[in-house]
């Protein structure tokens, strides 16, 4: 019998150790021929420990599972889900990106190949580095990581660059509140990642690769380390990649976590060793980056989707998609839901939708006040606003932005004052200081809001200013778009900052 208990650190979180021991003690004692693989998540975090048992030649879902349930389990008495692919949660997603993601065992490459892996990069092999970026240039795929700039031109520009050596720097920090689909796939499949820098390296002839994550990731890094050794000891790494003759190699880089080292340049700085601060530009990462040589910067979820696009070709991935917004987004639903997880589908879906009927509206059953989309830098989207269409365009022209896909839910027990005087105090604990937008105005911002808290009605127009200089002068997008949260509050839900000024009237 073969039972999967994820060893995703979500999983993890919730008790999935304990399980898998009593899985172990269960079936001995039963005498059972059990086979336990420890595979990643499925994304459906409110159903962890999710335990997967084959029956019938289906995967059969039960979760959450507690130790205390695994002898009902063993025995075929525990209530579950069904086939987990029946889900309506798993069942209405278009999955690329994580089609392997909690399906294989992470760290058998052959499980990888048998589910489609590699077979990108054999297809890339074949190409030379200029087909390479047109492939990806076709497919429409834009940066994951929150600008959501086409990847195909930035390894265009890479590619053209004349230099000895270059580089892929796979951004692997995310610091964006309520996301989590860069430390899934790296914990759930690992392969698609060093699959994708390979594709990378081929591409705009770069043979070295480093993935900068973050410290607070203990399970990526041991997945994602072991992973490159097991790729390098298969020839997947290394001076021959596949045999084709090309050399691609890479290591794991750790990062101490503070929020603006996601920040390209500021991670270049961090990756050569030096402070963590923001870079001007130009000069580009992709002319000047790491070491001074042409770099390739791309997220995790970029990177990893470059396998599929391979696999499946780039006019399958564009089909997919709302105008200028190709492919998939991988959403991941949090905050105060009935179901968070992560939800891959074409872009497109209404915000309400996702909210709503996806992730059940919210888990203490109180109406939904706000979504923030888009990490700490992104817009609080009142209800009104539900009918946008995730598309970079469409959250753009709604005053919102799309970010690394993150959306964090607030009930109405939210006080939006509170969480504008959030978003100013994250920029100014994070700021790396370079500039004085961003370094002195976000601690002059907070105390604007304190202002406005106490009823100091004439604090309001300047926090409008304060904003508007923040936005228009920073260096880097943590103090440039930092007023998105702050304005967003402000304009979207008036009454919180009215409230707060009679009461103290
Ligand atoms: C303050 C700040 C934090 C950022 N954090 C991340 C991050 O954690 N992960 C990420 O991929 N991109 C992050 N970015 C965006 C990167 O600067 C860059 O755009 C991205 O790594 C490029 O990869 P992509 O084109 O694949 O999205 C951040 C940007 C800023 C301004
Ligand atoms: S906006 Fe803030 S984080 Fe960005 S460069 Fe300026 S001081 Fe640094």
């Amino acid at each position: 019998m073969k039972v999967w208990v994820p060893m995703d650190s979500a999983a993890r979180a919730l008790g999935a150790d304990d399980v898998a021991k009593a899985v172990a003690r269960e079936a001995a004692a039963r005498g059972v021929d059990v086979q336990l693989i420890r595979n990643g998540s499925r994304g459906m975090v409110w159903l962890e420990p999710l335990v997967e048992i084959e029956r019938d030649g289906q995967r059969l879902a039960y979760g959450p599972v507690a130790p205390a349930d695994v002898a009902a389990l063993l025995d075929g008495t525990l209530e579950g889900h069904g086939p987990v692919e029946e889900i309506p949660f798993f069942a209405r997603q278009t999955r690329l990106t994580f089609a392997r993601c909690g399906v294989i065992d992470p760290l058998d490459l052959d499980d990888y190949a048998a589910h489609g892996g590699l077979a990108g990069l054999h297809r890339a092999i074949g190409m030379d580095g200029a087909e390479i970026v047109a492939e990806v240039t076709a497919s429409g795929l834009r940066g994951r990581g929150g600008a959501g700039f086409p990847t195909g031109i930035k390894w265009q520009t890479v590619a053209g660059a004349v230099a000895d050596q270059k580089y892929i720097v796979c951004n692997a920090d995310e610091g964006d509140s309520g996301t989590f689909a860069d430390r899934m796939i790296m914990e759930g499949d690992p392969f698609t990642l060093i699959e994708g820098m390979v594709i990378a390296g081929l591409g705009v002839g770069a043979t070295r690769g480093y993935v900068y994550l973050r410290s607070e990731y203990p399970d990526a890094i041991r997945v994602m380390t072991e992973a490159v050794r097991i790729a390098r000891a298969r020839g997947l790494l290394g001076p021959d990649v596949l045999g084709s003759g090309r050399a691609f190699d890479m290591e794991i880089r750790k990062g101490a976590g503070a929020y603006v080292c996601g920040e390209e340049t500021s991670l270049l700085n961090s990756l050569e060793g030096k402070r963590g601060t923001v870079r001007a530009k130009p000069p580009l990462p992709a002319l000047e980056g790491f070491l001074g040589k042409p770099t390739v910067v791309n997220n995790v979820i970029s990177l990893a989707t470059v396998p599929v696009i391979f696999e499946r070709s780039a006019q399958y991935y564009a089909d997919f998609g709302l105008g200028r917004s190709r492919g998939t987004v991988t959403l991941q639903i949090a905050g105060n839901v009935a179901r968070g997880g992560l939800f891959e589908t074409a872009f497109g879906l209404p915000l309400g939708e996702v909210v709503n009927d996806i992730a059940g509206g919210t888990a203490s059953g109180r109406p939904v006040k706000a979504v923030q989309v888009g990490g700490p830098l992104g817009a609080y989207m009142p209800v009104s606003k539900f009918d946008t269409a995730m598309g970079y365009e469409d959250f753009d022209a709604a005053g919102g932005l799309i970010g690394h896909a993150g959306l964090v839910v607030f009930d109405d027990s939210a006080d939006m004052l509170t969480m504008a005087r959030f978003a100013m105090e994250f920029c100014a604990v994070e700021s790396c200081g370079k500039c004085t937008p961003c370094r002195i105005g976000a601690v002059r911002g907070v105390e604007t809001i304190d202002r406005i808290a106490a009823g100091d009605a004439a604090a309001i127009p300047l926090l409008t200013d304060l904003c508007e200089t923040m936005r228009d002068g920073s260096l880097c997008a943590l103090g440039g778009f930092t007023p998105y949260p702050v304005l967003s509050a402000l304009t979207g839900f008036p009454d919180d900052f009215a409230t707060q000024r009679e009461a103290a009237e």
